[in-house]
């Protein structure tokens, strides 16, 4: 991780910054309602980068929620403020998500993800992630499909 990043559990007063980078990156954003709540789940781990510029002063850049449940995790949420990405903000999330799931003794995980967003298909390959099906006219919003996505923890 660069220097100047750090990752750190999301709480409640984060949840402002959160929303703005939320609603800057989805068609249909979480409200701030739907994150308190997901705050509040046992099995949901959520996460937030920030870039720290100086001692007093950080920015809260992205953040990443996942479920894990048994031995499964699903990734729920990524994003990166929009004028940072492609700087590996996003690969800084979901190492950590690697991380947590072997420290949990998780051996799998999936995803859904709009097949138009290369982006977000471009950072879960690199790190493993295969698509393995589509579900129709997942997203309500758009009516467009969702590719699933699976990897495995090794
Ligand atoms: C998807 C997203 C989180 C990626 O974050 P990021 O900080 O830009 O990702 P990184 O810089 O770590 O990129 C990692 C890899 O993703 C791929 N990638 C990133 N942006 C890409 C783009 N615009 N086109 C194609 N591939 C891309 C590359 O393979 C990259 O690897 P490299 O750095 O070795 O080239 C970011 O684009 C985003 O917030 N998008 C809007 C929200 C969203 O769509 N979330 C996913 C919903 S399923």
């Amino acid at each position: 991780m660069k220097d100047s990043f750090e990752i750190t559990p999301m709480t409640q007063k984060d949840l402002a910054a959160v929303c703005a980078i939320e609603k800057d990156s989805f068609p249909t954003p979480w409200t701030p309602a739907l994150f308190l709540q997901e705050l509040e789940l046992s099995f949901s781990r959520h996460f937030i980068v920030s870039e720290v510029k100086t001692e007093r002063t950080k920015e809260v850049v992205g953040y990443m929620i996942f479920w894990i449940i048994h031995d499964e995790t699903q990734l729920q949420k990524i994003a990166v403020k929009k004028d940072l990405r492609k700087q590996g903000i996003g690969s800084i999330l979901i190492r950590e998500m690697i991380r947590i799931c072997r420290l949990e003794g998780v051996a799998k995980g999936s995803l859904e993800v709009r097949p138009s967003n290369q982006a977000a298909i471009g950072l879960y390959q690199k790190f493993g992630f295969v698509v393995k099906g589509l579900r129709k006219g997942y997203y309500q919003d758009t009516r467009e499909d969702a590719l699933i996505m699976c990897f495995e923890v090794d």
